[in-house]
C-alpha cells in the first residue's frame, strides 16, 4: 500500500469515527431527555464542583469548607487565591474549638446584617455553632434495636400532639411483626421568647414515657437545621441499630402500616440508598422579605436542589450516617429541609418523590373517607384529635377498600 493511499484510508476511518460519535451523542441525549420527562431530576452539577464564586455569605462560608475538604481543588492548590488559603487556614486552626459564643464579625462581613429581619440576625451570630448539650436523652428508645425509629420534630409545649401520636401512629412496639419506636426532637423554649414554663410538666412527661430527646437551644424555625445535625449525631452514636428512620413534624398522620409494607417490599440495594418523601425539584430561595422562607441575596444565591419537604420522609440508617458525616462540610442553612437537600446533593443521591406523602393535603371532600388513609403514606396537616379518629378507621378490620 503506497503512502498517499494509506493515509486515505486514516482519512476515512478518522471521519467514520467522528460520524460514530455524534451518533451516540444524538442517541444519549435523546434517551435522556425522554428518562428526564419520568424519573426524579439528578442535579446536573458534579457534586464535588468548585462552587460558584459569590459574595453570599453562605456561599463564602461553603467554599470554604469545600476548599478545606475537596480532594481534586487541595491537589490543584495553583487555582486557589491567596484569600482563599488564608480562610481556610484559619478555619484550620480553628475547626475543633467549639463555637458556641456569637461571633460578631459577621455584623461586618454581611453587608446588609443591620436591616436584616431579626431572625437572621440570630442565625447569623450562630450560624458555626452546631454542639449543644443534652437535657433529656430518650434514654429507652434504642434499647432493642427498632426496624423504623419515628422522630417526631415537636416544641415543649405541644403535649396533646406528642400524646397523640403516641396513642395512634406513633404507638411504640410491634406492627405488623416489626419493632416500631418513637422519639421526640425538643430544643429549649425559654422565657424571652415569651413562652410559659412547662419545663416541669416536660420532666414528669420524661419520666413517663422515656421518649422526649432535648437539646439546651433556642428552638425556633431557623434553628431547626441545628434539630436536624443534632439528631443525626444522635443516631450515629446511639442509635445506629435502627434499620429506617422516619423524620416528620407533629401535626401530620403518618399510615406507619404503609410504611412498614413499603421498607419490606424493598431490594437490598434499593433500601440501603433509600430516601423518599415528598420531593420538591428546582426551587430556589424567596426574595419576599414577608416570607416566611425569605433568604436574602446577601446570604445566599443559586438554586436548590431537589429536597424532600420536612413534613415528613424516610430514609435508611445507612443513608442517615452517610448524611451526618457529610453535614459536617456544609454550612448550616436557614431552611432544614433544603439542607438536608444540599447533604443529599453533596452524597451523590437524589431523594425519591413518592405519591403517598401528601405533606400538601388532600382535597377536602376526601378528608374524612377512611379509605383515602388506608392508601397513603403521609398526610399534613392533621390535629391529634384526627389523628387519634383516623388511626380507628384504618386499624378497623371490618373497613374494607377495594
Ligand atoms: C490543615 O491542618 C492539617 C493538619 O492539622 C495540615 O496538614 C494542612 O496542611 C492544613 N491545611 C491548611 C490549608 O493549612
Ligand atoms: C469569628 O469569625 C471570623 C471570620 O469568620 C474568624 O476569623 C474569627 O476567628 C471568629 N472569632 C471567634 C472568636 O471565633
Ligand atoms: C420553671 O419551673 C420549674 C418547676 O416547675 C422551676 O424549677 C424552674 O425554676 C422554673 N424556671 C424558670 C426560668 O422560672
Ligand atoms: C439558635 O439557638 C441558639 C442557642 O440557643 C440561639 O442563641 C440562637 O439565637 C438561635 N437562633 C435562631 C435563629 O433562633
Ligand atoms: C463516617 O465517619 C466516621 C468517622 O469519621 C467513619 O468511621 C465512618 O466510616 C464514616 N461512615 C460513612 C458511611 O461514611
Amino acid at each position: 500500500m503506497g503512502y498517499s493511499s494509506w493515509n486515505k484510508t486514516r482519512i476515512l476511518g478518522v471521519i467514520m469515527m467522528i460520524n460514530f460519535l455524534i451518533y451516540i451523542l444524538i442517541e444519549v441525549s435523546r434517551s435522556y431527555s425522554n428518562w428526564e420527562a419520568t424519573k426524579p431530576i439528578v442535579p446536573s452539577e458534579q457534586f464535588w464542583k468548585k462552587p460558584e464564586n459569590s459574595d453570599a455569605y453562605w456561599n463564602r462560608k461553603q467554599q470554604v469548607l469545600e476548599y478545606v475538604n475537596n480532594p481534586l481543588i487541595i491537589s490543584s492548590t495553583a487555582a486557589a487565591t491567596t484569600e482563599e488559603m488564608q480562610l481556610s487556614t484559619r478555619m484550620n486552626s480553628t475547626a475543633k474549638r467549639e463555637h458556641c459564643e456569637p461571633n460578631f464579625t459577621v455584623t461586618a462581613e454581611v453587608k446588609d446584617f443591620s436591616s436584616l429581619p431579626q431572625r437572621f440576625k440570630d442565625f447569623l451570630l450562630y450560624m458555626k455553632c452546631r454542639s449543644y448539650p443534652t437535657l433529656l436523652a430518650a434514654p429507652g428508645v434504642c434499647s432493642e434495636s427498632p426496624f423504623l425509629l419515628l422522630a417526631v420534630k415537636s416544641l415543649t409545649p405541644h403535649f396533646d400532639r406528642r400524646q397523640a401520636i403516641r396513642e395512634s401512629w406513633g404507638r411504640a412496639g410491634i406492627l405488623s411483626n416489626r419493632r416500631v419506636a418513637t422519639v421526640f426532637l425538643l430544643g429549649t423554649t425559654p422565657r424571652s421568647d415569651f413562652f410559659p414554663n412547662v419545663s416541669g410538666m416536660l420532666h414528669y412527661e420524661a419520666s413517663l414515657h422515656g421518649d422526649l430527646l432535648q437539646w439546651d437551644y433556642r428552638d425556633t424555625f431557623f434553628n431547626l437545621t441545628l434539630k436536624e445535625v443534632l439528631f443525626l449525631n444522635w443516631i450515629a452514636e446511639r442509635c445506629p441499630s435502627a434499620r429506617f428512620i422516619f423524620k416528620g413534624d407533629d401535626d401530620i398522620f403518618l399510615n406507619t402500616r404503609n410504611i412498614l409494607n413499603f421498607l419490606d417490599g424493598l431490594s437490598d440495594s434499593k433500601a440501603r440508598d433509600l430516601f423518599v418523601g415528598d420531593v420538591i425539584s428546582r426551587a430556589g430561595p424567596h426574595r419576599d422579605k414577608r416570607l416566611k422562607y425569605y433568604i436574602p441575596e446577601s446570604f445566599f444565591v443559586g438554586g436548590y436542589p431537589p429536597y424532600a419537604g420536612g413534613g415528613g420522609f424516610l430514609y435508611s440508617s445507612d443513608v442517615g450516617i452517610r448524611l451526618r458525616n457529610i453535614s459536617q462540610q456544609v454550612s448550616l442553612f436557614p431552611i432544614d429541609d433544603v439542607y438536608t437537600g444540599m447533604c443529599l446533593q453533596k452524597l451523590g443521591l437524589v431523594p425519591e418523590k413518592h405519591p403517598g406523602f401528601r405533606t400538601f393535603n388532600i382535597e377536602e371532600k376526601y378528608k374524612e373517607n377512611a379509605c383515602i388513609y388506608q392508601s397513603l403514606m403521609l398526610v399534613h396537616p392533621r390535629s391529634p384529635q384526627e389523628m387519634i379518629q383516623i388511626w380507628s378507621w384504618i386499624s378497623d378490620p371490618e373497613l374494607s377498600c377495594k
